[in-house]
């Protein structure tokens, strides 16, 4: 029976039923294929509309990218987008670059620059509450830092140069950009940089914990929070993180300006030393390194006076009253003290001398050091602070020594 109805002939050009059903049919699957393919072009061009614009945007599209990663990774991915990490030190078998492509395409749409990205100023302004001044972490010389939350909720920090040299956008970009590339642990990391006009930025990551100035001569309580253990700490791995400017790069970087404002600390307690590369980038115009050595007089090498040149040894002697500064909790110069013991070098270099080391002490630790202990990290001090440049230890050495 419904043979016979499929082969009746209809009125449509004289053609049977079942003819007429088959068009019909292809017809549909013709005009389905075709909508699926307007509706994936379109979804793929607003990816790349959205993701030249609003940075929060690649966390979408990494996320859309992983359905057999699982969360985990997902979130590795956007961790290291954030950060535009490079895949150096990571060592733990996390997902690097060269194995996420799809985040590598990604983070360029988005302005990436390789290490890190390219912000405007308007995205700044909008991050650090237009720089208010609630927003100041800190006031270096080198310009005044924000603490600034970006649209995907990372903090970060935000330095607004003060002293650039006003060199083109060009020129920045390079200095920064080989700055930006310098990773290690024991180094704040450069997310990001923004040159726009004359406005020149800086967007680190952000540390919990501040500079160790404010934890060794800031106001914490008769007790200070800082045990040995957690000094030694800070010691080895700022010695670590300037061993890596001075030992691991090519070409080495001279800090020029290591103190303990420039020692942040992440909420663990380890130390990132900042501000390096910035002698380079922001230039060696005398007013400005005259204000600047002025600002640090406590740490300069001797030696600074006579040849007005600073390289990794003078790097060292600055380290060595860092060090002292570390363990007897004083400032390298301190006009409230009596006469002899105004310049930290000096009266360190005194007691030690006339065997009074275990003086030398912060006494607001609860718990103090064994003699072993201390007595090793002084013999380091008397090393880096040597009035003679040739005979002070290498940052390297000072790594082994602290490390007993
Ligand atoms: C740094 O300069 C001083 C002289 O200013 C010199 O004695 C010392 O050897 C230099 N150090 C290095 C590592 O070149």
């Amino acid at each position: 029976m419904a043979g016979g109805f499929l082969a009746e002939k209809t009125g449509v050009l004289g053609l049977p039923v079942y003819v007429l059903l088959a068009i019909a049919a292809s017809l549909l699957v013709a005009c389905v294929i075709l909508a699926l393919r307007f509706l994936r072009r379109r979804a793929a061009a607003r990816v790349k509309h959205a993701s030249g614009l609003i940075p929060s945007s690649n966390k979408e599209i990494a996320a859309d990218r992983a359905p057999e990663g699982g969360a985990g990774e997902v979130e590795v991915e956007v961790e290291e987008e954030k950060k535009g990490l490079v895949g150096v030190d990571k060592g733990n078998g996390g997902k690097g670059w060269g194995e996420s492509s799809s985040s590598l395409e990604a983070a360029e749409r988005m302005g990436n620059i390789g290490w890190g990205r390219w912000y405007s100023v308007a995205e700044l302004e909008a991050a650090t509450g237009g720089f208010s001044a609630g927003n100041v972490i800190g006031e270096g010389g080198y310009g005044v830092v924000y603490r600034g939350v970006l649209p995907d909720l990372s903090v970060v920090a935000v330095k607004n140069l003060l002293n650039n040299k006003g060199q083109a956008e060009e020129e920045f970009k390079v200095e920064v950009e080989a700055i930006g590339k310098v990773r290690h642990k024991n180094l704040v990391g450069l997310v990001g940089y923004c040159a726009e006009g004359a406005k020149r930025m800086l967007v680190y990551e952000y540390m919990d914990n501040g500079n160790l100035e404010r934890w060794l001569h800031g106001d914490v309580g008769l007790v200070s929070p800082l045990t040995w253990d957690i000094r030694m700490k800070i010691a080895i791995g700022t010695a670590k993180g300037i061993a890596y400017l001075h030992e691991g790069l090519e070409p080495k970087v001279v800090h020029r300006d290591i103190k303990s404002s420039n020692i942040l600390l992440d909420k663990h307690w380890n130390p990132k030393v900042s501000d390096f590369g910035l002698a380079k980038l922001l230039g060696t115009d005398s007013s400005f390194v005259t204000t600047r050595v002025m600002g640090t007089f406590g740490y300069v090498a001797p030696e600074y006076a006579c040849t007005g040149m600073l390289n990794e040894s003078s790097d060292v002697y600055s380290f060595g009253v860092l060090l002292m500064e570390i363990i007897s909790g004083r400032c390298p110069v301190d006009y409230s003290r009596p006469p002899g013991e105004v310049n930290l070098v000096t009266w360190f270099k005194g007691m030690v001398g006339s065997r009074h080391g275990e003086e030398v002490v912060d006494p607001s630790m609860e718990i103090q050091p064994s003699p072993r202990a201390w007595k090793r990290v002084l013999l380091v001090c008397l090393r880096c602070a040597d009035l003679d440049a040739e005979k002070r230890l290498k940052m390297g050495q000072i790594v082994h020594m602290l490390e007993g």
